[in-house]
């Protein structure tokens, strides 16, 4: 049976950098309060000139095709990530394909929020374990800046949110490493805790100005809801994973979380009894961006000589749904 392996990973990010200072000066907050709740200090946000979700997702797989030794041709599939296409339909995996050159391999968007980079990767790694494809492009990419309140009212999800692309170049690999094994879990119950009602399709009219001032066209999220279900389900899915590989926290080399919230990460590293170099969090410079969220932090993980041959890498996410997941690699 064959197994898949990363071997290249990209990232981009939009140049417009957005500092908490920069928030001060448009609702009511303070620097002091978002580190000392988020742990972030900066983020980016996309500029509607030059970036686009298809375009920051084509910027990160070159540099993962670069980091690969692999040609653009070689790919025979895409699984993009993303809560927040550039359209309502098509999904932004084709525009990418197009971007690439790649036009008639198939492309599939995945929208599983802030889990769905390890649900693509997953998907990736099953079409390549069934024999099916031997390269896939597996993408995140989100533009989350444009669908914040960014007055006082929206403040607690305006801070967090923001924009990025990571990419990885999944190929087959016949050496027995590589991704050991993924869990995907989900719970509907709580699809409203962290959701953006609109544009919804279950409507008489879909759109109309009453619904525009309604605020329904902004991301809504009960933090505190979220954060007590977060710390729950990325223990139970990190240790999901170890269990199924008879491994334990201590083999883990680096845990790379969803960048939710620094104290999220943090939480976690204690109860897993993890030393705080074995957990890598970038959350304080790029905010959280959804499904680019794990693939960002991965590149700049490795660029930093954090992650090396043969080591054990944990991926573990959780987002709206409620969904969760994990990945266990050997790099
Ligand atoms: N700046 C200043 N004050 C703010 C604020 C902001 N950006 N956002 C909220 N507040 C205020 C609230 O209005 C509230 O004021 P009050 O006590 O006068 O009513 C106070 O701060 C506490 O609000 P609360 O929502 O209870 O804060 P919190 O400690 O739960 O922190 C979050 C809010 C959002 C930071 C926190 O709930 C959280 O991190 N949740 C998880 C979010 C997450 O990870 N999301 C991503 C999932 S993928």
């Amino acid at each position: 049976m064959y197994t898949s392996k990363i071997e290249g990973i990209g990232h981009y990010v939009p140049e417009n950098i957005v500092k908490n200072g920069d928030l001060e000066k448009i609702m009511d907050t303070s620097d002091k309060w978002i580190v000392e709740r988020t742990g972030i200090e900066e983020r980016r946000w996309f500029d509607p000139e030059k970036d686009t979700v298809a375009n920051m997702g084509t910027r990160a797989a070159k540099m993962a095709l670069e980091r690969a030794n692999t040609d653009v041709n070689e790919i025979d599939f895409i699984v993009f990530a993303t809560i927040t296409p550039d359209y309502f339909f098509p999904g932004s995996g084709v525009l990418m394909q197009r971007e690439l050159g790649l036009q008639g391999i198939g492309a599939l968007d995945i929208r599983n929020a802030c889990s769905g980079f390890i649900y693509a990767l997953s998907t990736a790694d099953q079409f390549i374990k069934s024999g099916m494809y031997k390269t896939v492009l597996v993408v995140g990419a989100e533009i989350q800046s444009s669908a914040l309140d960014k007055s006082t009212e929206g403040r607690s999800s305006a801070i967090i949110f923001a924009d990025g692309a990571g990419a990885a170049v999944l190929k087959r690999n016949e050496e027995g490493s590589g991704v050991l094994s993924t869990h995907l879990h989900a719970d509907g119950d709580f699809a409203e805790e962290l959701y953006m009602k609109d544009p919804g399709s279950s409507r008489e009219v879909r759109l109309s100005k009453d619904l525009l001032d309604s605020g329904s066209f902004n991301v809504v999220m009960n933090g505190n809801v979220v954060f007590k279900h977060a710390i729950v389900r990325f223990k139970e899915v990190i240790e999901e994973a170890l269990l199924k590989n008879e491994l334990a926290a201590e083999d883990i080399d680096l845990l790379i979380p969803h960048q939710a919230n620094l104290r999220i990460s943090n939480f976690v590293q204690k109860q897993m009894g993890l030393p705080e170099n074995k957990v890598f969090n970038n959350i304080m410079h790029v905010g959280n961006t959804t499904a680019a969220s794990i693939p960002i932090a991965m590149s700049q993980a490795w660029e930093q000589g954090r992650i090396k041959e043969n080591d054990l890498l944990c991926l573990a996410a959780f987002g709206s749904g409620f969904t969760w997941a994990s990945a266990l690699i050997r790099w």
